[in-house]
């Protein structure tokens, strides 16, 4: 038995599409456990490109089980129309598509206040995806949120929906000054998308420690990144959920002890999509040039991602809050052709070096990067699948980042499509 998490070891956007959908082959069970779809994650297979928000991406193997877990929140409607889009392209998400009972629902006034506060913060809004995500937790946390097991039991729906609506519709009138919400209108709503998505709906938990148990090979899929996760990362700019390994366990109902490895995902080089401190970001011609040729473009929202030099600070935390047992390095090619390129190895801030990341946003959003240059590689690392291919200088890069985090880079990702990659270590 193998179980392996798949991390984001930045501010998401990493790559972990194309590294689950590598790793599913030899696995039976891939699962979901935070997030929701504020989540894009990106697979080329034979030049055919798809966008996965909710769904695992193990969906586009054949026969593979693909679990979202409680951990996860769910706007019934997105998930019905991503499940719809995979259907068109000839890919059939019934009899292996499981929900988990315990998910939040993400209702009309998740958005509709999300939009309200965000207005309100001016200039200190958070730059959320507006999928509602946010105050979904909110209303788990504050234990009056509606779980897809209520779905099935309309009578029950109906008093939860109606319960919350009184409070929440008061707010919107008078504190927001915006128009109420229907309940009979959401009611209708929901009872069709509950219809729909019944037969998905199962203990989840059960199933995946099932599986564990009987010795077949589990992924466990997470979605943003560290330095978005709600407790670790730079708060209060991040995802309201546990982005974290950790999440893996909350968010599936399997214990610790039932992870065999972690593996973190880390861009070559680093970038940030929303607002909140990002030490090493390029506000120059070298970060538009990483943008255009990264494609560094929201796959949710289409947002231009904002760009910077790989992080060791970041990477070094990752480690840490994860326990990363190795790292996929994504986006390798990118950085062809560029004369010199930059890691930054600690910050200063106020006369202090900084080796460790620092919590305060005040530290982060003021501090000046210490760098360390290197060398750069003129060849094109485009779909080289053998480290011996790589350019020397390419191959110094790697070295160096895994002697600073004394962690091996095991996965090297060279390209879009699922065959461009180099497998130093193999998870399963
Ligand atoms: P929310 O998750 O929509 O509440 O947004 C909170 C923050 O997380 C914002 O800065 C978003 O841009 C960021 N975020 C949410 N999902 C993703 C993702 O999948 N990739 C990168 N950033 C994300």
């Amino acid at each position: 038995m193998s179980t392996v998490v798949i991390v984001g070891t930045q501010w998401g956007d990493e790559g972990k599409g194309k590294i689950v959908d590598f790793l599913t082959e030899k696995a039976e069970v891939v699962a979901r456990y935070q997030g929701g779809h504020n989540a894009g994650h990106t697979v080329v297979i034979n030049n055919e490109k798809y966008i996965l928000h909710l769904i695992p991406s193990g969906i586009l193997h054949k026969g593979k089980k693909c679990v979202i877990g409680n951990g996860v929140v769910i706007a019934p409607d997105a998930l019905i129309s991503e499940i719809n889009g995979l259907k068109k392209r000839g890919i059939d998400t019934d009899g292996n598509l499981l929900i988990s009972k315990n998910a939040h629902v993400i209702m009309p006034y998740h958005t509709a206040i999300e939009k309200e506060n965000e207005n309100r913060k001016g200039n200190k809004k958070i730059g959320t995806t507006g999928r509602g995500i946010g105050p979904s937790y909110t209303d788990k946390v504050a234990r009056h949120g509606i779980r897809m097991m209520d779905l099935l039991t309309p009578d029950v729906f109906k008093e939860k929906l109606s319960a919350n609506l009184t409070t929440i519709n008061f707010l919107l009138e008078n504190f927001y000054k915006a128009a109420p919400l229907k309940a009979d209108a959401i009611y209708d709503e929901y009872m069709k998308y509950a219809e729909r998505l019944s037969k998905y709906i199962a203990d989840t938990d059960v199933i995946i420690n099932n599986k564990i148990d009987s010795g077949e090979n589990v992924l466990f899929e997470g979605a943003q990144g560290t330095l978005l996760d709600i407790d670790h990362g730079t708060y209060p700019f991040v995802t309201s959920s546990n982005t974290i390994a950790g999440g893996a366990c909350t968010g599936l109902g399997v214990g610790p002890t039932k992870i065999s490895r972690v593996l973190g995902i880390a861009k070559a080089y680093t970038t940030r999509v929303g607002e909140g401190p990002f030490p090493t970001e390029l506000k120059n011609a070298i970060g538009e040039s990483i943008r255009q040729k990264g494609r560094e473009f929201g796959a949710t929202t289409g947002r231009p991602r904002r760009c910077g030099w790989l992080d060791m600070v970041i990477l070094k935390y990752s480690i840490r809050v994860n326990g990363l047992t190795g790292i996929a390095l994504t986006k390798m090619d990118i950085l062809d052709g560029m004369d010199k390129l930059k890691i930054c190895v600690g910050y200063k801030h106020n006369g202090r070096l900084y080796e460790e990341f620092p919590k305060e946003t005040e530290v982060l959003e003021n501090c000046e990067p210490v760098y360390e240059e290197v060398e750069g590689w003129k060849e094109s690392t485009l779909g080289i699948k053998g480290f011996d291919k790589l350019p020397a200088n390419a191959k110094k890069y790697i070295k160096k980042i895994e002697e600073m985090l004394k962690t091996e880079v095991q996965i090297i990702s060279t390209g879009q499509k699922r065959d461009e990659i180099i497998v130093l270590k193999e998870q399963f």
